[in-house]
């Protein structure tokens, strides 16, 4: 079957047509053909081609075969069909330009897409154990207060831990805080004994030997005890100690700033009680004991009936600690503290059996986020 187009590249004396109605059929003819290649998708481009393209496509054709070789009588008719055809391919080209090019946008993007309902890759998050968040706590309350933060030594001389802090060698004081002595090549070649250390206070004399007043620093830290494990002990144990000292510390000053930890830190309704006790290394010493939580004070088994709850110990500095580091004791003076943080933390928390936090079995874990 001949094409349409075939015929455009003999003159129109050659095809015989003589008429202007014979050159508009010719056109129909041609844009019949046109229609029916646009028709198909896709493939735009060579369509473009062989209609546009410059040397040969069909309009060019047109152009040298009909128009230029026209009688004068049927040029204008030929000129009028060509620039109407020429308008229509072109129009409908870029109509298919399009759609060619939008199908290819959305294709693309249709492979690219990120599908956001998707489950992704989930990492198991930890949480900060209960008794880290419990040392945050208390250091965030000290802080407040202008008091630093420093850390010590776990492991400990004798003097540290017990002498400078008026503990001589066969006091009684020592009994309770039988501690775990090290074997180390140093001692063995003379050098003094080493200690696991039984409470945070040496550091209150490295920082005192460190630095002169003011000092105002809570050091938090493990600590060993040889003690048996049940719900309320173990042979390593958590405190913040705290040590201020300065020209004018005065007892009130003690007492204000225990008050405010433990209101802080338990709530603004708890009351604070001290009651007489004995350091070797604080002179008063008192027990810190808060209003029992639970009761309010009426009594309960928490507090075994007696409204109170003891806290922690802490009281002024002894003396006879400044003259360990020598520090002035008649121009200085200051207050300590010894909080126990597990111990805290349980009464916060209300748990029961201090092991649990040792076990880091992940159903308790994870009630603590
Ligand atoms: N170091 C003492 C203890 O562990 C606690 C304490 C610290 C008491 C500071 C008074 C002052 O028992």
């Amino acid at each position: 079957m001949t094409k349409a187009t075939d015929s455009t590249s003999q003159t129109l004396a050659a095809l015989g047509v003589a008429s202007a109605d014979a050159v508009t059929a010719r056109f129909a003819a041609l844009r019949a053909e046109f229609d029916g290649d646009a028709g198909g998708e896709g493939a735009w481009k060579a369509l473009h081609d062989s209609w546009m393209g410059r040397k040969s496509g069909v309009l060019t054709r047109v152009t040298e075969n009909w128009l230029k070789t026209a009688t004068p009588a049927l040029r204008p008719a030929v000129g009028k069909c060509l620039n109407e055809l020429r308008g229509h391919v072109e129009q409908r080209l870029a109509e298919l330009q399009r759609a060619a090019e939008s199908a290819a946008d959305e294709a693309a993007l249709a492979r690219e897409r990120v599908d956001l309902s998707l489950p992704g890759v989930t990492r198991p998050l930890g949480s900060r154990h209960l008794l880290r968040q419990t040392f945050a706590e208390i250091e965030r309350i000290f802080l407040s207060l202008g008091f630093a933060v420093v850390e010590g030594p776990e492991i400990e001389t004798p003097y540290y831990n017990f002498e400078a802090l008026n503990i001589p060698e066969h006091h009684p004081a020592r009994d309770t805080m039988d501690t775990f002595y090290l074997e180390t090549p140093r001692q063995n070649s003379g050098g003094p004994a080493r200690l696991l250390r039984t409470h945070t206070s040496p550091m209150q004399i490295h920082t005192m030997e460190k630095q002169p007043a003011p000092v105002r620093i809570i050091v938090p830290g493990k600590v060993y005890r040889r003690d048996n494990p049940d719900a309320t002990h173990s042979y390593m144990f958590h405190q913040v100690e705290g040590l201020a000292v300065d020209t004018d510390i005065t007892f009130c000053e003690f007492k204000g700033t225990v008050e405010y930890f433990v209101r802080e830190f338990l709530g603004p309704k708890i009351r604070t009680r001290l009651r007489p006790s004995y350091f070797p290394f604080t002179e008063p010493s008192v027990e810190v004991d808060a209003s029992c939580f639970v009761c309010g004070g009426s009594g309960c088994r928490l507090c075994k009936s007696s409204g109170w709850i003891e806290l922690f110990g802490a009281g002024m500095v002894d003396p006879a600690v400044y003259g360990f580091v020598n520090y002035d004791a008649k121009r200085l003076s200051g207050y300590a503290f010894g909080l126990g943080v597990d111990r805290l933390s349980q009464l916060k928390y209300g748990i029961e059996d201090m092991q649990l936090f040792f076990q880091n079995d992940v159903r308790f874990l994870r009630q603590f986020p």
